[in-house]
């Protein structure tokens, strides 16, 4: 799966987001290092709270499948600027991939890349005795 692949995976998924209320349509695509693809869209819900975003809903799908490894995460929306992903979504992401590459692209192809840990140097840990898989 190269770039391109993965970035037009994103914005198939961004075309399937659920935003009546925002209006804004996020999609991803997830790359675990097996090399399936997880892709996920932001689900609104008349109770606001309750939405959850599209990389929040890649990395559910993806571990359910069986995967803990992931390679990198295209994300795409329908901000001018490639949009970076929310606090919540970089704490999900770094339980799994603190390292993770991350590409956003706008709709105009404009691209913006991190790795993870830049977007979120100290994220919060338990201390490892209290971890168990
Ligand atoms: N959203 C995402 O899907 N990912 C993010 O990283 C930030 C925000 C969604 C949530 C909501 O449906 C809409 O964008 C506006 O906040």
């Amino acid at each position: 799966m190269d770039r391109e692949e993965l970035i037009a995976a994103a914005r198939g998924a961004r075309d399937r987001a659920y935003a009546p209320y925002s209006r804004f349509r996020v999609g991803c695509a997830l790359l675990a290092e097996s090399g399936a693809v997880y892709t996920g869209c932001n689900v609104e819900n008349a109770s606001y709270g309750l939405t959850i975003c599209a990389e929040r809903v890649a990395v559910v799908k993806a571990v359910e499948a069986g995967e803990r490894q992931f390679v990198r995460l295209a994300l795409a929306s329908d901000a001018q600027t490639p949009a970076a992903p929310c606090g919540a979504c970089r704490e999900v992401m770094a339980e799994f991939a603190p390292s993770l590459r991350i590409e956003s692209v706008a709709p105009d192809g404009t691209s913006c890349e991190w790795t993870l840990d830049m977007l979120l140097p100290a994220r919060f840990e338990l201390p490892e005795a209290e971890v168990s898989s």
